[in-house]
């Protein structure tokens, strides 16, 4: 059974402890959906001030929603559309700290004040990618990013594999 553990509150190390707790989740798993739904849980339990935490996965030229956590959301992203299709498009991440201001971004959630997108792509084939939701702006940062972007790395072995 997953404890929701006593994370210490140094942002570092929690981040370390939370990639080894999905290491763990998926390490004995090959189903993809099944594991993208345990690291949104995983994430939704350990990120503070977000209302949206999931993946959106590349099918047929664009993105379509899958496990998340949160509100419902928009099903189907174009590609080079929002801030989910330009991580696509550019295959890099978005930290994007003011959603208002970034052009073309797709509220689903009208609480959503700030967003990270990290792109999954496996060499050259596009899985899809992970989209967190902030309620204040400048909730990311680049430790963030760094952190995430390894979470995504231990994701995406699982899901190769
Ligand atoms: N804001 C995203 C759409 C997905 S929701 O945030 C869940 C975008 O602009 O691509």
């Amino acid at each position: 059974m997953f404890q929701t553990s006593a994370y210490t509150g140094d942002r570092v190390k929690d981040y370390e402890f939370v990639t080894k707790q999905l290491d763990a989740l998926v390490a004995d798993e090959k189903d993809m959906i099944a594991n993208l739904a345990n690291a949104a849980a995983l994430l939704n339990q350990f990120l503070d001030h977000i209302n949206w935490v999931g993946f959106y996965l590349w099918k047929e030229d664009q993105l379509v929603l899958g496990p998340f956590q949160g509100l419902p959301a928009c099903i189907r992203i174009p590609y080079g559309k929002g801030v989910c299709g330009t991580a696509i498009k550019e295959q890099k991440t978005q930290l994007v700290p003011d959603v208002n201001l970034f052009p073309g971004h797709i509220a689903c959630d009208s609480q959503s004040q700030s967003e990270i997108v990290i792109p999954l792509i496996d060499k050259d084939r596009i899985i899809g990618v992970l989209d967190i939701d902030s309620p204040i702006k400048d909730r990311f940062d680049e430790t963030d990013q760094y952190y995430l972007e390894k979470f995504a790395d231990v994701l995406l072995k699982a899901i190769k594999s």
